[in-house]
């Protein structure tokens, strides 16, 4: 089991770059799936869930390789992978529905699994498959989609991420021209649609809640480098925001982090952008509200690691988390460390200011992990965070080599197996 030491960490300073987005990254390597000609995708960052991506391509029936971050894939011909026991390692794996019912006119997996912070059921993405002229049956846990899909008009009742993803991806192929409503506009989805095009896609309304896409008949191969991870960039910002720290963030992207540092230049953090990417300075003090909200609202994955920057502000901050049911699993772990967290249904109250120490702790899905090790930087003593279900290195790329980098003291202790 991964285990993870950290102890009180002086103020971050340095600089450190940023990988590419996990979250852009699955959906394009599940694309990959709707031609025969190569695909080359660079800087691939070394994840648990890239690497579990490949393999269910392979299990589809592509060759791949991954040398240095660089990607190869070729699906000369494609198939279900049905029952396979991979699907279950991750929620992302219900990505390849679209590109293999698109390709292929039938797709059989079994439903995904991935981090417990919710139902997360995927009736949105079933029924916009139908609404493309799929049909979709259920049984034991076991979705079959099957049918020559045909461009259709879709309204998603909610802007959900991954259906938004699968049904362009579905449509790019379709006889004709969809129109998705309501869309998510996520900048992950954007790189993705901007990959498609690469591969000869034709799609308007990029970036916005409503796309358009005219089916073609054929794409082709196409080389591409997915965008920063505004995640990961977003987590070192609390770090730097919880340590007075002074840090540069190569290569992120501010553009795509605005909610995020609102909340943190309201809260006292000289948050600038510059050509090399985002500079951070000084201390998080003042209390915050946050409501996690679809993009450009302010994202649930960012939710863990700022309320560990809110336990060290002066006064009562509240969130409110909106996207997932089930996604306040840290706040017991942080209560341990000494935090005053009291959770209200949707409502987290956070009395800020408490001190905090380290103790045992336990990763219970991937933000939760990152947020427990930034609440590690500010402990005193050691935390020791255990985790498990290898969250950590599910989505980030070395997040405790980062810290380090930057002046914390947080390590691995133990490997994964
Ligand atoms: C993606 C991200 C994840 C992020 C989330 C919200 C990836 C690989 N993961 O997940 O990091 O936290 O967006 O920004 O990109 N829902 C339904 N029916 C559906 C689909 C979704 O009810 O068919 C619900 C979910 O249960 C959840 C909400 O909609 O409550 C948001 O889910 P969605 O936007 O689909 O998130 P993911 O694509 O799973």
């Amino acid at each position: 089991m991964p285990q993870y030491l950290i102890h009180p960490s002086p103020r971050l300073s340095g600089e450190v770059s940023i990988s590419t987005a996990k979250n852009a990254v699955l959906p394009i390597l599940a694309a990959a799936l709707l031609t025969h000609e190569e695909v080359i995708i660079h800087q691939v960052p070394n994840l648990t869930d890239t690497r579990h991506m490949l393999e269910i391509l392979q299990v589809c029936g592509a060759e791949t390789s991954m040398e240095g971050g660089h990607v190869r894939i070729r699906a000369l011909s494609v198939g279900s992978p049905r029952e396979n026991p991979l699907l279950r390692t991750m929620r992302a794996s219900v990505l390849i529905m679209g590109p293999l019912a698109a390709r292929n006119g039938q797709c059989i997996l079994s439903m995904p699994g991935g981090c417990a912070i919710g139902q997360r059921p995927i009736d949105l993405h079933l029924k916009g498959l139908q609404k493309l002229g799929a049909r979709v049956e259920l049984d034991g846990g076991v979705a079959s989609v099957t049918g020559q899909l045909k461009g259709a008009n879709i309204y998603l009742d909610f802007p959900s991420v991954g259906a938004t993803e699968n049904l362009v991806m579905a449509a790019v192929l379709a006889k004709g021209v969809t129109r998705i409503e309501n869309a998510a506009k996520e900048p992950e989805i954007a790189d993705l649609c901007h990959f498609l095009t690469a591969m000869g896609a034709r799609i308007a309304g990029i970036g916005t809640n409503n796309i358009m896409i005219e089916g073609v008949e054929h794409l082709h191969g196409a080389e591409y480098t997915p965008i920063p991870d505004r995640i990961e960039a977003g987590t070192l910002a609390c770090a730097a925001a919880l340590t007075d720290g002074s840090v540069l963030l190569s290569g992120a992207r501010s553009d795509h982090m605005r909610a995020l540092l609102f909340k943190l230049s309201e809260s006292g953090v000289i948050c600038q952008e510059d050509e090399r990417g985002l500079r951070l300075r000084g201390r998080a003090r003042h209390p915050m509200e946050a409501r996690t909200l679809s993009y450009p609202g302010f994202p649930t994955d960012m939710q863990a690691p700022l309320m560990v920057v809110a336990t060290q502000t002066h006064g009562l901050s509240v969130f409110l988390e909106t996207i997932f049911e089930n996604r306040y699993m840290h706040v017991v772990e942080l209560n341990r460390l000494g935090a005053q967290i009291r959770v209200e249904g949707q409502l987290a109250l956070i009395q800020g200011g408490k001190a905090l120490t380290g103790a045992n702790v336990t990763a219970t899905d991937l933000r939760a992990a990152a947020a427990l090790m930034l609440a590690g930087l500010i402990a005193q003593g050691e935390t020791r965070m255990d985790d498990p279900g290898g969250h950590l290195m599910r989505g980030y790329e070395g997040l405790e080599e980062k810290l380090s980098a930057l002046g914390a003291d947080c390590r691995k202790i133990q490997e994964e197996g």
